[in-house]
């Protein structure tokens, strides 16, 4: 038996765009997803967002679902154009509505609410004035973030700002394989920099307007780097991917700072001239705790990558290897230890702050069988033994305070659609109909026993 500490926090996650549905409904307008998931070849299948889990109009049917499973805890995020329709400007009281109605549901079953503010849902309007690139885009995410904690700061004491601006920015604005879909790798620094200003705005307005007590956070995916071999030039390559993926977003979140070596590695491209006097002092403004979410390793070796690629000034020196072991249905391999790798990393490297995983969780080609059961082995597999990797980090004194697997349901995932199944629940997108998979048996035994009885 692998016994979590008193008061651990077990939840699931999701986000809007991937469950709600109810596109425009309530006075909600188009995010960039909206409009990205419309442009031909951009998402598997041409789906969309518009009925997704339909999570919308079933809210107490998958509160159910969360009561049935034992969480502590609920994550979930807010669709910034449902209850800031012109991403300025007034609130439409109507959806926050739907956010205090499932605040105060969750609480009702004795679930925690752990709001995000922002997981890739951007106002096409503010696509339209530039997006992330432009700095007032910071400005109205803060504006936004106030009003927000304003409204349900009396219900959710649990908050979070960006989830994975790596992903906002670089997969946004670099690959373009995300809303808004563009390739500019200016563009994708810029964007970088304006979601950690962003975030730094957001915790000064969330503290302004939250109780005492209330706790402000941070999700980040840190890369798992590793260099192929121990050459030279393979730990320059990791070097070059964990300024970008990594110490971009750690080093002026925690410590005020930019990369120097980024900086450096990006001077062909960009002198951070949009980088204002006071920034770093903004970002760096203390947090509660930090969100991490985990699902593969990264490991990268010399060479080049050609096209439009997530890593600007990287591209010539770096190339992503891929390694031998079992892989999920996204062809990410599985390897626990690059997440307990990660967690003693940021013990030593951020003292003295708690880390809480966001997000962890697989999918596989899940179906339910003629009996109406949905088996899924390899997710427990691969569930257990990144749970079993969170144990043995809290074992090296990390400082994790709460698992919250990925997904509830299964949902729209991003540029894959309905296609790739993250769910603990399985989602006949036809019927609607919900079928917890075995996955979910697994998972309320673990947060029942407060730990692992298999591991
Ligand atoms: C993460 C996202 C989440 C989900 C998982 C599989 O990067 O935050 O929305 O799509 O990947």
């Amino acid at each position: 038996m692998l016994r979590f500490p008193e008061g651990f926090r077990w939840g699931t996650a999701t986000a809007a765009y991937q469950i709600e549905g109810a596109a425009s409904e309530d006075g909600r307008t188009p995010s960039i997803w909206d409009t990205f998931s419309r442009v031909p070849g951009k998402v598997r299948n041409g789906d969309t967002g518009d009925i997704a889990a339909d999570h919308y109009h079933r809210t107490a049917e998958d509160i159910s679902l969360l009561k049935e499973l034992g969480v502590t805890d609920y994550r979930f995020s807010v669709a910034w154009p449902r209850v800031q329709p012109s991403g300025r400007g007034p609130v439409s009281e109507k959806g926050l509505d739907f956010y205090r109605r499932l605040a105060d549901a969750l609480r009702d079953a004795g679930i925690r609410p752990v709001a995000t503010l922002y997981h890739w849902d951007l106002p096409e309007e503010l696509e339209r004035a530039g997006g992330w690139p432009e700095r007032r885009t910071a400005e109205r995410f803060a504006e936004y973030a106030g009003l927000v904690a304003d409204a349900l700061g009396d219900r959710v004491a649990t908050w979070t700002t960006l989830n994975e601006p790596w992903c906002t920015a670089f997969l946004g604005y670099g690959s373009g394989v995300h809303a808004p879909g563009r390739t500019e790798p200016v563009a994708a620094l810029r964007a970088a920099h304006h979601l950690n200003l962003a975030h730094g705005l957001a915790v000064r307005a969330l503290r302004a307007a939250l109780p005492a007590g209330a706790e402000v956070s941070l999700t980040l995916n840190p890369h798992a780097v590793g260099a192929l071999t121990g050459s030279d030039a393979d730990r320059d390559a990791a070097r070059r991917v964990d300024a970008l993926g990594n110490r971009l977003f750690l080093d002026p979140v925690f410590h005020g700072r930019l990369p120097e070596d980024l900086v450096a590695d990006t001077a062909r491209l960009t002198d951070w001239g949009f980088v204002e006097g006071g920034d770093l002092a903004v970002i760096a403004a203390p947090l509660d705790s930090l969100g991490i979410n985990y699902y593969a390793p990264t490991v990268v070796a010399a060479g080049s990558h050609d096209g439009p690629s997530p890593w600007p000034g990287a591209e010539p020196h770096v190339r992503f290897a891929s390694t031998p072991g079992p892989r999920t249905a996204m062809d990410w391999p599985v390897d626990p230890d690059g997440l307990y790798g990660l967690l003693v990393r940021l013990r030593d490297e951020l003292p003295g702050v708690p880390l809480v995983i966001t997000e962890n969780g697989a999918a596989y080609d899940d179906y339910a069988d003629p009996e109406g059961d949905v088996h899924d082995p390899e997710r427990v597999g691969y569930l257990r033994q990144h749970v079993g990797a969170v144990h043995r980090a809290l074992g090296e004194g990390v400082d994790v305070r709460g698992y919250f697997l990925w997904s509830l349901l299964d949902n729209f995932e991003w540029a894959y659609g309905y296609g790739k199944r993250f769910g603990i629940v399985h989602v006949d997108f036809a019927s609607q109909r919900r079928t917890p998979k075995d996955s979910a048996r697994w998972y309320a035994q673990v947060i029942a026993h407060n730990g692992l009885t298999d591991g």
